[in-house]
């Protein structure tokens, strides 16, 4: 690749106010309010696919929210690229604790980013990230180094269970045809430090209601003699986790993969500070399963989290009353060989099961999806690594990530490809928290990065 850095150098004003602009667009997939602003951002996504030098681009309907698709083919002889990312975003909220209002971006320093980073929410997961794929291919496409063809596929749901394009791929398998599937929505362990993520949990995610008496009730009048479902609910999900903090649901952990000793050492090699970690966060120590490193906690194993709980009295001073319902959304992160169908099903009928007969409970089934391993003995992997080795000067550490992006094992039984998490964020980039941010940095790397693995990629092809 030619002129890579001068390019950047020259363009990288443009390259962040083009992105600011995207950025603006509030297109939160979980909230139907936002629906005209996440169909503007499926057109804005597609016009910039067409000003990077794609030949067809077409916004492909779904029951849900549309998905982008262009390519530019040049040589059915050669490789080709299948890009996929994300235009949805999570919702804002809790908006009173962002700095800076999360879609109207700004660019400043950290201590961490002198160079700036992005505020806004998106700027990571995934505009910013998604967005320098599309810089990646203007760069090669405007100076003639395209090696290979490329396909994108930009969907506007994957924040709420890509439900929809599990379908579209199904249906279009000759379409979405490639030879990698490259991906950058995951991070990298530092700022100095490339990773390649090599797997991503599963997840199941279930909401409960439980129901007490048909009313809210006078707590004085009633209180102890029926059945509070708050307290009950709270009762039920404190039982979900023992004294070391397994998970107490029969058969969770039947078809876990354990990792061998030996793949538990490789995986303690990575650089990682406790301190730093604690600091971070504001935390006096870590919390977790007994037996695991906080990497494995975080990576390898299996969890099971409350993400909202609610119900009862939360206005201004106190009223007195037993409330009628209790709500909670509650997360399982899974590994590979547990199937998330089977263990929504598993938490339902415990969760039923452990009710008091003075309650009802209601489970109701989101979303799901199936956790991931890729291996690194493959040429995507190894141009990946290389592209990485030419930028920052020093090798990727493959490293297991702990979150999800469920359609990447569907990707890999539907298309039958290798999938490639190029990830160029990092933890601190607060995703899915109030001050989301994009290292002015990490996005230039990327765009940088990228056209290296085209590159390599068909070399290693032929
Ligand atoms: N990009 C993230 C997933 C991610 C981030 C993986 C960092 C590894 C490192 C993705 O947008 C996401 O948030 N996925 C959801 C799952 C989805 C079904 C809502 C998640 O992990 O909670
Ligand atoms: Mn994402
Ligand atoms: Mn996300």
């Amino acid at each position: 690749m030619k002129n890579t850095t001068s390019y950047i150098e020259k363009n990288k004003d443009r390259f962040l106010s083009e992105l600011v602009e995207l950025l603006k667009i509030p297109s939160i997939s979980a909230d139907s309010a936002y629906k005209a602003d996440v169909l503007r951002t499926a057109e804005a996504v597609k016009e910039r696919l067409e000003q990077a030098g794609c030949d067809t681009v077409e916004i492909c309907p779904t029951a849900g929210y549309p998905i982008v698709y262009g390519e530019k083919i040049i040589n059915n002889d050669l490789p080709t690229v299948l890009v996929y990312g994300h235009y949805d975003v999570q919702p804002a909220d809790p908006l009173e604790l962002w700095d800076s209002a999360p879609f109207e971006p700004v660019i400043k320093t950290t201590e961490l980013h002198p160079e700036g980073a992005i505020f806004a929410r998106g700027a990571c997961d995934d505009k910013g990230q998604m967005y320098m794929h599309v810089k990646a291919l203007e760069f090669m496409t405007s100076t003639d180094q395209l090696p290979c063809n490329v396909k994108f596929m930009i969907e506007g749901e994957e924040e709420v269970g890509s439900v929809n394009l599990s379908t579209f791929v199904k249906e279009n398998r000759e379409k979405l045809s490639n030879d990698v599937i490259l991906i950058s929505d995951t991070g990298m362990i530092a700022k100095d430090t490339p990773s390649i993520t090599t797997g991503l949990r599963g997840l199941s995610y279930v909401e409960v209601e439980v129901t007490g008496p048909n009313r809210d009730l006078h707590s004085g009048l009633y209180g102890g003699a029926v059945a509070n479902p708050i307290n009950v609910l709270t009762k039920m999900i404190a039982s979900l986790h023992d004294e070391n903090n397994h998970i107490t649901i029969p058969g969770f952990y039947d078809k876990v993969e354990e990792l061998s000793q030996d793949e538990r050492a490789e995986m303690a090699k990575a650089p990682f500070s406790l301190d730093d970690y604690k600091k971070a966060l504001d935390i006096d120590d870590v919390y977790g399963e007994a037996g695991y490193t906080t990497n494995e906690r975080n990576s390898i194993r299996p969890t099971l989290d409350v993400n909202g709980i609610w119900g009862g009295y939360i206005g201004e001073g106190a009223k007195t009353v037993i409330a009628s319902k209790a709500y909670a959304k509650i997360s399982m992160r899974l590994v590979p060989g547990q199937e998330w169908e089977e263990i929504t099903e598993l938490f339902k009928n415990h969760f039923e099961s452990i009710a008091p007969k003075a309650v009802k409970v209601k489970v109701k089934p989101h979303h799901g999806g199936q956790g991931y391993v890729t291996p690194t003995d493959n040429i995507g992997y190894q141009a990946a690594a290389k592209a990485y080795t030419d930028t920052f000067g020093k090798a990727p550490i493959p490293q297991r990530g702990g979150g999800s992006i469920p359609i990447v094992a569907l990707f890999e039984k539907e298309l039958d490809s290798k999938i490639i998490l190029m990830g160029f964020g990092l933890d601190s980039d607060a995703i899915h928290s109030p001050n989301e941010h994009f290292g002015v940095f990490n996005y230039l790397k990327g765009i940088e990065t990228i056209p290296l693995f085209y590159k390599y990629f068909t070399e290693l092809s032929k």
